[in-house]
């Protein structure tokens, strides 16, 4: 893994910033590619490592593919069945979709198990259980071997998990039978991807509800294109930084409608927020304004808060709350998603943690709301590094922190550091080996 020093100087951020294609949409996507024995057109795709690690397992099925400016064309016409590598699956656990992928297009698949990450376990039981459920034979030794055709089934998902959510989607897309899911994801990332299979012949009912009705085709060969939806953990990013540490920041090209939640909890703060069709204004944040510590926030499955804001929030509410006002800032999802914590503390920030949540009561320093820099920060997981430099932005203008990540940042943020050098951030980001 390459290691990267994050340098970054407390800030006042204005400007617009441009947001781009959401990794969370196009992994699931990439997989579905390979369903198509034509050829399939995916835009405003970013530019990420885990697309790469996607696009490396397409070729690996003998796809043909290109990515470039943003786009992603996959010739999935001489597409050959291969076991999918331990080194690919390892590196990012979307690669999970292409179990269902796989299933579709050959009636077999053989995926190793995806790496466990620092959110905590990260088991895949549940995908195991509607494989069985979908009357599929399953073989677990140190990979996931499927093979079998689906039949006409209704499945109820014990939790509405975005990643079983998916694999069920793709591998009926192919299939000509009916599949029920209830208790289904509800994600805009499964809208994206419901969308995209809906190009290539499926027919769907219920995208985005709790029940999705999905009648794939066994042969699918067409011309399919799928515009990618804005990043909207991208766009909370930089909404939250705007808050933290900004005067009219303008977040464009997002989906406000994807992040209700988020901006309903800042407005509720005190935040002075405009949103239009595509665009969030942070006109007033903590800079200039005496802002409200909202004293429970609690991460579940969309259309709630979401766990990939939790650790964005974290820095924001170490900076608007105290002993007398606390927050806490719990996480049904990933209860043991807390490894920023004690990168924060280092910062001053006072937080206890719990298993599932977190007590926030302010900063060590009494009567400011920044953070003190410090030069040995550690990025633990993608959201976490994001974080840090959003804390970092937040300190005193001139003192310098540094983030030591090993890769995370870069596998779902492109040029972070360009884009908060564009709005005034001053950040810059060296290789280091
Ligand atoms: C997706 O992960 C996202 N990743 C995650 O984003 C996101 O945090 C998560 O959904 C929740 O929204 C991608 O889309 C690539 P889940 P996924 O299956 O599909 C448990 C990021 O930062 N579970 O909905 O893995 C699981 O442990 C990443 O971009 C089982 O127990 O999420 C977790 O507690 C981080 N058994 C919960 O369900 C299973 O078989 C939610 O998982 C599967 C999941």
């Amino acid at each position: 893994m390459a290691t990267y020093r994050y340098e970054i100087a407390g800030s006042v951020l204005s400007g617009r910033v441009e947001i781009g294609g959401a990794k969370n949409a196009v992994l699931p996507i990439l997989a579905a590619t390979l369903l198509n024995k034509g050829t399939s057109y995916i835009y405003n795709v970013p530019d990420l490592s885990d697309i790469d690690v996607a696009i490396e397992i397409l070729k690996a099925f003998n796809c043909n593919v290109s990515h470039e400016n943003h786009s992603v064309v996959v010739d999935a016409s001489d597409a050959m069945y291969t076991n999918i590598p331990q080194e690919l699956t390892s590196k990012c656990r979307a690669t999970l979709a292409f179990l269902g992928a796989s299933l579709g297009r050959f009636g077999e698949a053989d995926i190793a198990f995806p790496g466990g990450c620092v959110l905590g376990p990260r088991p895949v039981n549940m995908h195991i259980e509607a494989l069985h459920a979908l009357g599929l034979e399953v073989n677990e030794d140190n990979t996931i071997h499927v093979q079998g055709k689906l039949l006409d089934s209704v499945l109820q998902l014990s939790y509405p998990s975005v990643g079983v959510t998916e694999n069920i989607l793709i591998m009926a897309a192919a299939s000509h039978h009916t599949i029920i899911i209830k208790n289904a994801a509800r994600e805009p990332e499964i809208v994206n991807l419901c969308k995209y299979l809906t190009e290539t012949g499926a027919n769907i009912d219920g995208a985005g509800t709790s029940t999705i009705v999905i009648k794939g085709r066994d042969m699918i060969e067409c011309q399919a294109h799928i515009t990618v939806i804005p990043d909207r953990i991208e766009a909370a990013t930089y909404i939250t930084a705007g808050v933290m540490t900004g005067r009219d920041v303008e977040v464009a090209k997002c989906n406000p409608r994807d992040i209700r939640r988020l901006l309903t909890i800042l407005r509720k703060m005190g935040c002075e927020i405009n949103v239009s069709e595509d665009t969030v204004h942070v006109i007033k944040g903590l800079l200039d304004k005496q802002l409200n510590t909202p004293l429970y926030i609690v991460a579940k499955p969309y259309p709630a808060f979401p766990t990939d804001m939790q650790p964005l929030i974290m820095p924001l509410l170490c900076l608007i709350a105290s002993e007398y006002s606390p927050s806490i800032l719990a996480d049904t999802v990933f209860p043991y998603r807390y490894m920023l914590a004690e990168e924060l503390s280092k910062m001053g920030a006072k937080i206890h943690k719990r298993t599932g949540a977190a007590v926030i009561t302010g900063l060590e320093r009494i009567g400011t709301c920044r953070f003190t820099a410090s030069r040995n920060l550690i990025s633990h997981d993608l959201r976490g590094g994001a974080a840090l430099i959003l804390a970092s932005l937040a300190t005193e203008p001139g003192t310098v922190s540094n983030v030591y990540d090993e890769g995370y940042i870069k596998r779902g943020y492109e040029n972070i550091s360009e884009k908060f050098s564009q709005i005034g951030g001053n950040v810059s980001v060296k290789l280091l080996k």
